[in-house]
């Protein structure tokens, strides 16, 4: 029997999930492990990068359980994962010397702002399409080699390796024959010129990276690795990889020039392709590698919010108003309407338009019959305030969209979403399969094996579940959205 099925392995910021999908792109089991997160210092996150490889090598032999498949009905593994989170391994021992830094991680802001003082950020800007911001990977890598004593030196004799979640999860697979990374990931570290695909001697000087660390950087789908035997029973192919941003704008079929889509994750993602062609924001937004295929790269304009789902998370863990995070719909919606209370999620910072690390979280226009269904119902509104800032900004760079594909935990609540497209003034459009950054890449995988002949054929297989339209009139959306910009002007650290 032919290899028809693709595992593709989401390993996100909170959790690690494995599925497997069939040649129609349907998913047909899944197995998932909540990932602990660690909180050394305030604004510092850190991951256990052993823990990430645990589960998801317990994630992948469960979702391959359920499906009731062995690893020889797998055409291919496609891997997708949290960007920008920076494991620095022995390459002899394959251990990692230091806990992963995770984007969110905010340790580098002076190094970052030291940078810009000194005049670096345009050129950065023009080599990479990114700002000179803590989120990025390469001051993660520094970071790491300033603080572990001999690091550094051992780097520069290439006895360290370095990498984001995808490379480290491919070198194990391989045990350790690939030390890869796939150009969507490469260019999230402040370290790759995004027009040329290749690693920058000058930027890593400037960052502080030696080049002997760094991985080889390869397409998003081909022959990239081969997955040990003892892993899943049989060897299985690697074909595809891309962070999970792309991925999901692979999965979301926003393949043409002009598509949006954004991504309700730990934070929310919102991602423009703009084709061959790499877009220079005047809104401060990314430029980046939407996706990397036979050598040609694809462009995308991207704006980044790093707090949308981990809000709600705050609430069941941080403030106990709710048990668990599917609870936030129903005690919002006892929300006593115009109650004019507005919480800005900056527990790390602010991300795109502002790009303000100093920023901290607040609750603004509390009264004494503000209760948890206000706090509830202002934290839903702040994801909805937030995708309005990236959806002005990338109107301002002149790009025309007149709907926005939404994907991630977050879009099943109806409620939500009306209020976002209430919120943004456009259509918003839910897909039938919501796990689209793992079905990205699935779809990455699926393209090298051959169960679909192109990009073109695979964005048929996207279904719409429910589209939501604006009911709010203009000048009412305004007005909120007036109230959300003054919050936000009154926790800005400069
Ligand atoms: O850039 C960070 C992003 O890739 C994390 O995604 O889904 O874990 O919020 P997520």
């Amino acid at each position: 029997m032919a290899a028809k099925h693709i595992l593709a392995i989401d390993q996100g910021t909170t959790s690690t999930r494995a599925i497997v999908f069939d040649d129609g792109g349907r998913p047909v089991a899944s197995a998932q492990k909540e990932l602990p997160q660690i909180f050394p210092k305030p604004g510092w996150v850190e991951h256990d990068a052993e823990e990430i490889w645990s589960a998801t090598v317990e994630v992948c032999r469960g979702a391959l359980a359920k499906a009731r498949l062995d690893a020889k009905a797998l055409a291919g593994i496609g891997i997708t994962n949290q960007r920008e989170t920076t494991v620095v391994w022995d390459r002899n021992t394959g251990k990692p010397i230091h806990n992963a830094i995770v984007w969110q991680d905010r340790r580098t802001a002076d190094r970052c702002e030291a940078l810009r003082r000194g005049g670096h950020e345009a050129e950065v800007t023009a080599k990479t399409g990114l700002i000179l911001d803590p989120y990025f990977s390469g001051t993660k890598i520094a970071w790491i080699l300033d603080h572990v004593a001999g690091s550094r030196a051992a780097a520069e004799k290439g006895a360290l390796a370095a990498g984001t979640i995808e490379c480290f999860l491919l070198w194990r697979l391989t045990g350790g024959k690939v030390h890869a990374s796939d150009a969507t990931n490469a260019s999230r570290s402040l370290l790759l010129d995004i027009h040329t695909g290749d690693w920058d001697a000058g930027l890593l000087k400037l960052i502080g990276v030696p080049a002997p660390l760094l991985p080889k950087v390869v397409d998003c789908s081909g022959e990239l690795g081969v997955a040990m035997a003892d892993i899943l029973g049989a060897p299985v192919p690697v074909l595809g990889m891309a962070g999970d941003q792309q991925a999901a704008t692979v999965g979301q079929a926003c393949v043409k020039p002009g598509m949006v889509k954004a991504t309700y994750g730990t934070g929310c993602f919102a991602i423009l392709n703009t084709g061959s062609i790499a877009v220079r924001s005047h809104n401060r937004l990314l430029t980046t590698i939407a996706y990397q295929l036979a050598g040609r790269r694809t462009y995308a304009l991207e704006g980044s919010i790093f707090i949308a789902g981990a809000a709600v998370q705050w609430l069941r863990d941080g403030l106990h108003l709710i048990a668990k995070s599917s609870d936030v719909e129903q005690v919002a919606a006892h929300a006593k309407p115009d109650h004019g209370v507005y919480m800005v999620p900056a527990f790390v910072g602010l991300g795109a338009p502002y790009w303000d690390a100093g920023a901290r979280g607040a609750l603004l226009g509390l009264t004494r019959d503000t209760g948890p269904a206000e706090i509830a119902a202002a934290t839903l509104d702040s994801v909805c305030y937030q995708t309005r800032d990236l959806v002005d900004a990338i109107r301002g760079d002149g790009a025309q969209i007149d709907e926005l594909r939404v994907d991630g935990g977050m879009v099943v609540n109806d409620p939500l979403m009306q209020r976002l497209a209430d919120t943004v003034g456009m259509q918003v459009e839910r897909p039938q399969v919501v796990e689209t950054t793992a079905l990205g890449a699935a779809f990455l995988a699926g393209l090298h094996a051959g169960l679909w002949p192109s990009l073109d054929a695979l964005s048929k297989t996207w279904t719409l579940d429910r589209a939501f339209r604006p009911m709010e009139d203009a000048a009412s959306r305004d007005r909120r959205y007036v109230g959300w910009r003054n919050a936000v002007q009154r926790v800005r650290s400069s």
